[in-house]
């Protein structure tokens, strides 16, 4: 990392123009300071960046090897250095004939096998063929946490239009609240479960598997005939009793959260269907494929990460709103959260050494326009700049309800809109006037209505919200992931800062169930423990 140039950046960004003025100084503004690809259109003009930072930033992230690294990526390199793994999620979305340079023919051939084996599970249960012990499945619990979890919760609830397959639940939380509604809905004679772990090792996901287990063993004669199971470990999916029919394999080198592309997303492939999966499948290759081909100006994963970082790590604003103007994407935040920060939320360089500028910024939000009527407030008026991320679809998937769609767009417009423009004292006042308010209180008053405006956001607009579609808005975060990284000079694809807590929290249950002393915790957690003990 060249300290340097982010030093630069941030001297740029302490005399950034307004928005306003840069919109009243370049007329073509927002056709110079967006993006299209395909049907999507990136509109960033609503922010501070102007030719010359966008231009610097262009010229960080060429110096930090994006091209070469994204190159590196693509090709199956080991650039996960610190687990000693290639990042090769993409190669789950590739169609024959794409195998990355690196990887074999045999493990190409495996993304594919495995496809067409998932392909025919889903379709067994769709059509009936494959039965519970008490008929066709008609609901299938996907058991899994973070990116066992994140991926498909959000994908199921986004297709909901297009999902005419059982009904699909997720259960991710140890908290035995999570299953325990679950399974009082449901009947396990005519339910699948899915347990879906990576490392199958996971503390939550075995839990709420034996409990699954032990609740279909009640009611049917083989409960292991009803699970499936998604994972790299065929020895620990064999020791749970999963017929190796119905375990769905992948490698070590796709990243939990990279990894809804493949047997993580069966209960995605359930609900919709494969045609509609390999159509979401689609849409994330074609975004590969802009990405590793469009120039820099015109690359919907490279503009968004240049954007974040200038943000970030130029005007020093530590949080991002994500907010979709579209209810079906209303997991997308969360899913978010994890694809961002589990993945820059670093402190050290790839090399060991303590990182120089600010990692990856907090990412929340809600869907529009219900954040609007909630934490709104501060991002209008509030003392912090929030930077917005809006999206929305041209159209809907209630053609009925189209009035309401048109409502949606045109919040979705306005909230930008109020963002860059504000309303200053002298139009707060004389909205006051007009009331009928005078003197003092008239000045009182007209101050709490003053929006300072010169908030930046952008807006990604897109046709629908198809699988297709769903596929090249995942993919697109994924790479501006990917590229914020390299420049931060960071490894994006592991997640040690997640390892202590497991840790503690495995030495802590034989303390909280009376087998072992707290001698030696602090003050605090044995007041907690004692407490929770009773
Ligand atoms: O929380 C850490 C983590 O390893 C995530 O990265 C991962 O998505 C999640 O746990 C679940 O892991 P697994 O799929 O192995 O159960």
């Amino acid at each position: 990392m060249d300290k340097a140039r982010w030093d630069e950046l941030k001297r740029a960004a302490e005399t950034r123009p307004t928005i306003a003025s840069l919109f009243a100084g370049d007329e073509a503004r927002a056709e110079g300071f967006s993006a299209r690809f395909g049907d999507m259109l990136f509109d960033y003009s609503k922010t501070q960046l102007t030719d010359e930072t966008l231009g610097l930033l262009m010229d960080m992230a060429r110096d930090a090897g994006v091209e070469t690294k994204r190159d590196a990526m693509f090709a199956g390199e080991v650039i996960n250095e610190t687990e000693g793994r290639a990042v090769l999620h993409t190669a789950l979305r590739a169609p024959e004939g794409m195998k990355p340079e690196k990887l074999s023919d045999a493990e190409f051939g495996e993304v594919h096998t495995t496809l067409a084996r998932m392909s025919d599970f889903a379709s067994a249960v769709r059509d009936g063929s494959f039965k519970g012990q008490g008929g066709k499945i008609t609901d299938v619990i996907n058991i899994g946490i973070g990116g066992s979890d994140l991926g498909p919760a959000m994908g199921v609830l986004a297709l909901a239009p297009y999902h005419d397959g059982p009904r699909t639940h997720f259960v991710s939380n140890i908290d035995g609240a999570d299953i325990a509604e679950v399974m009082a809905a449901l009947n396990p004679e005519t339910t699948l479960v899915i347990v879906a772990s990576k490392t199958f090792t996971t503390i939550e996901t075995m839990t709420n598997a034996k409990t699954a287990l032990d609740w279909m063993a009640a009611k049917v004669a083989e409960p292991a005939a009803q699970f499936a199971a998604l994972s790299t470990s065929d020895e620990r999916t064999a020791a749970f009793g999963i017929d190796a029919s119905r375990v769905f394999g992948f490698e070590d080198w796709v990243g939990g959260r990279y990894s809804m592309w493949g047997p993580i997303g069966l209960s995605m492939m359930l609900a919709v269907g494969p045609d509609a999966f390999a159509e979401f499948l689609r849409g994330g290759h074609e975004m590969d494929r802009h990405f590793a081909d469009a120039d820099f100006r015109e690359n919907l994963p490279v503009l968004l990460a240049l954007v974040g970082l200038w943000h970030n790590q130029g005007c020093g604003h530590a949080t991002r709103a994500v907010l979709p103007y579209d209810n079906r994407l209303s997991r997308l935040p969360a899913y978010l959260q994890q694809l961002e920060m589990e993945s820059n939320g670093k402190s050290v360089a790839m090399d060991g050494a303590a990182l120089e500028v600010a990692s990856g910024p907090v990412v929340w939000g809600e869907p529009g326009t219900n954040g609007q009527h909630a934490f709104y407030q501060l991002i209008h008026q509030g003392t912090r700049t929030v930077p917005c991320e809006f999206m929305v679809a041209k159209e809907g998937h209630e053609p009925e309800l189209a009035h309401h769609h048109a409502l949606l767009v045109a919040n979705c417009l306005a909230q930008s809109e109020a963002l860059m423009v504000g309303r200053s004292l002298e139009e707060a006042t004389a909205i006051m006037a007009e009331k009928g308010l005078t003197g003092a209180e008239l000045k009182r008053q007209a101050r709490h209505r003053v929006f300072s405006g010169n908030r930046p956001s952008t807006t990604l607009v897109y046709p629908k919200l198809t699988p297709y579609v769903l596929g090249q808005i995942i993919a697109l975060y994924e790479h501006r992931v990917f590229v914020e990284g390299v420049m931060l000079g960071i490894n994006s694809y592991d997640q040690w800062g997640v390892e202590l807590g497991k840790e503690l929290a495995t030495a802590l249950s034989p303390i909280l169930a009376g087998e072992e002393s707290d001698a030696g915790k602090d003050g605090s957690t044995r007041m907690l423990l004692g407490y929770l003990r009773g």
